[in-house]
């Protein structure tokens, strides 16, 4: 039970704390594995007082660790558990008062063992008799493969084909329940039924997240129109298809493909269903869309040129899992996408098919926007197409716990215009040709007029990089802090820092020591990197630029890495002094928005090439800050005077970093 004292803590603390089974449900793993992993040290409580809460902050750098690879150990853990889970999609359902209605039937076929397929094939008969499609049924008709009188001849055909996939002899007389029982109306019932019966590892070999119907209402409204030919790539059981059909009057217009074939079987049958009263066959077949869906031969072999879509909209799969032979076979097909990425083949085959002027629709994951893997995909874009829209939608899935975005893009001989950004805080526009000229291709939605013009002020100055003149190195990864560390500073003992040590311009002391037998650790950089004369120690996963300048020779943990500059007559201390001001947050911010401080984005920031009296006069505020005077204000304005930011400019920076 929640003492009172804990729930006022939650409030007060704003959503920043995570109590057990949020803890749980984050890391993918059960609540009694939460309370292993916090007794072996893996996870901390918040305090002594507060034993069944965590620090958001703490579990999602957790979450990163683990992804990383960090916690080999931890991971394997989190993904076995994760894929034996069930998860119903609840965000899936329209109205949620049909949800109770709807679990009551999921938990009827976990509790009868009921096979998928038969499960979901009753219910869809159920369907059919509520939508008067189907006159009569009873389980014995589908124990003994009766005919069934369907009027609608397409309908019939496709449940004949089901019905003979059918098990018979797993059929039970009590399964007659899912014939009969009450069934909320919901745009794609079938499709929620399958995905609460999909292991959730499955789900997420596959990317298998289906999207809730207001993200894809609102597409659909803003793109189709009732003549378009539209597509979904990977349709699933068929909710872009079902939005696409409240607006298309014609359903030989709307084409649907995915390599699930229980999933295309429910996507035709919810096609049917919706255009009742027509007689056509559905443009939804069951093939792999990046290797086999030619650009003249989508369905059929009378070669046909289908470059002519007018709108693609889909939620592809991201990070699907590919087989080495398909590795191969896709890298024959898209030479172009190094990263593998399965969202980003998707987006390159659906360019591929759209008529001139015609839209892309995508739902993504936010790495799509600056994480250096997918500069491939993001270049291709900039490059040959023009983005419309890029619409922020926060968390979207229950269980995928990235934002996520709507991207639209164009095919368009312009490839210059402008770019709607929404986000929660408002709505700007950006010019595509400024993405065009950052090294990664950087989608830079957090950046809105003022602060492009901020930026771009920034980078006019003549100024080099660290790229290709620096020396990096990663923390210590001891193997076993446990046994390593200790917390006195015992004969042979010297410190060693954290991420969480390294302050602004300097270490502040640890309580941690480390008896330096490099051969010991699992992962040292080269001695001479930590023995460095000089250098620069960073905070690795922090959403601010954290610099330490240390002369002493210090060792870090993996926490805290080392960058060791390497411009003739360019001072440490100035480049110190630059990434922590004011003024590089900013850009930091704006420019990369990540909670992980990455060599790339230090790599991409400006150093001005200053005269020698401007670096000394930096060097000795910075020397002042070392010994504890309390100038970082000065030096900030120092700084941001040297860029001849105006007044307006510089409360605008302050304002920001409050
Ligand atoms: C995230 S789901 C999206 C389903 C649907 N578009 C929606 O938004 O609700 C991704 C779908 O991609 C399908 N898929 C994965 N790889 C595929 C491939 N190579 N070809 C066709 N479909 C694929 C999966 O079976 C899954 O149904």
């Amino acid at each position: 039970m929640e003492s009172s004292l804990e729930k006022k803590f939650i409030i007060d603390n704003n959503g920043a704390v995570l109590n057990i089974e949020s803890t749980a449900t984050f890391l993918g793993i059960s609540t009694a594995t939460v309370r292993n992993w916090v007794k072996s040290g893996f996870l901390r409580t918040i305090d002594a007082n507060t034993k069944n809460f965590f620090q958001k902050q703490d579990i999602e750098n957790v979450k990163l660790r683990i992804a990383n690879g960090d916690l080999e150990k931890l991971s394997g853990r989190a993904n076995k558990v994760n894929a034996d889970k069930v998860f119903t999609p609840n965000e899936y359902i329209h109205d949620k008062v049909n949800l109770d209605a709807l679990n009551c039937v999921v938990d009827f076929i976990k509790d009868n063992n009921i096979a998928l397929l038969s499960a979901i094939f009753l219910v869809s008969l159920n369907l059919l008799k509520k939508e008067k499609i189907l006159l009569e049924v009873d389980i014995h008709d589908i124990i003994e493969k009766n005919d069934l009188s369907i009027v609608n001849n397409e309908i019939g055909k496709e449940i004949k084909s089901w019905l003979s996939e059918i098990e018979a002899k797993n059929m039970k007389e009590n399964f007659s329940y899912l014939l009969n029982c009450d069934i909320p109306k919901e745009r794609d019932v079938l499709g929620f039924l399958y995905q609460s019966l999909l292991a959730e590892g499955e789900k997420s070999q596959s990317g298998s997240y289906y999207t809730p119907a207001n993200i894809v209402d609102k597409i659909i409204s803003e793109h189709v129109k009732k003549d378009s030919k539209v597509l979904d790539p990977c349709c699933g059981t068929g909710q872009f298809l079902l939005a696409f059909s409240d607006i298309i009057e014609n359903p030989s217009n709307i084409y649907g493909i995915d390599s699930d074939d229980i999933a295309v079987k429910i996507a035709r049958l919810n096609i049917l269903i919706k255009f009742k009263d027509k007689d056509f066959i559905p443009n939804i077949v069951c093939k792999n869309t990046l290797s086999d869906i030619g650009n003249y031969d989508l369905f059929s072999s009378n070669n046909q040129n289908i470059k002519d879509f007018d709108v693609i909209a889909t939620n592809p799969p991201w990070g699907a899992h590919f087989s080495s032979r398909d590795i191969e076979r896709l890298k024959k097909i898209y030479p172009e996408i190094i990263s593998l990425e399965s969202f980003s083949y998707f987006l390159i085959k659906s360019l591929g098919l759209l008529r001139n002027g015609g839209t892309v629709s995508f739902i993504l994951p936010e790495s799509i926007l600056n994480v250096k893997t997918h500069r491939d995909i993001r270049k291709i874009i900039l490059k040959n197409f023009q983005v419309k829209k890029i619409v922020c939608l926060n968390r979207v899935f229950k269980n995928v716990f990235t934002s996520v975005y709507r991207l639209d893009i164009e095919k368009s001989e312009n490839k210059d215009g402008n770019i709607q950004i929404c986000k929660e805080d408002g709505e700007h526009y950006a010019k595509q040709s400024r993405w065009l000229n950052n090294r990664d291709f950087i989608f830079d939605i957090h950046a809105n007029g003022v602060d492009t013009e901020i930026i771009d002020k920034i980078y006019r100055i003549n100024h080099v990089t660290l790229e290709n003149k620096a020396d990096w190195a990663l923390g210590i990864v001891t193997g076993n802090n446990k046994k390593f560390i200790v917390s006195e500073a015992k004969e042979g003992f010297e410190p060693i820092y954290k991420g969480k040590d390294v302050e602004r311009f300097a270490l502040k002391e640890t309580p941690n020591y480390v008896q330096f037998i490099p051969e010991k650790f699992q992962q040292v950089a080269l001695i001479e990197k930590y023995r460095a004369k000089e250098k620069l120690i960073y905070r690795f996963i922090s959403k601010y630029l954290v610099f330490a300048y240390d002369n002493h020779q210090k060792l870090t943990l993996n926490s805290a890495n080392i960058v060791i500059p390497q411009i003739p007559e360019y001072p440490m201390k100035v480049i110190a002094a630059l990434l922590n001001s004011s003024l590089y947050q900013f850009v930091f911010q704006k420019k990369f928005s990540s909670i992980k401080v990455l060599r790339s984005h230090i790599e991409q920031m400006p150093l001005p090439l200053w005269d020698k009296k401007t670096f000394s006069e930096i060097v000795e505020l910075v020397d002042g800050i070392i010994k504890g005077e309390d100038i970082f204000g000065k030096l900030d304005d120092y700084i941001m005077n040297k860029f001849e930011l105006s007044q307006k400019e510089k409360n605008y920076i302050i304002k920001f970093n409050k």
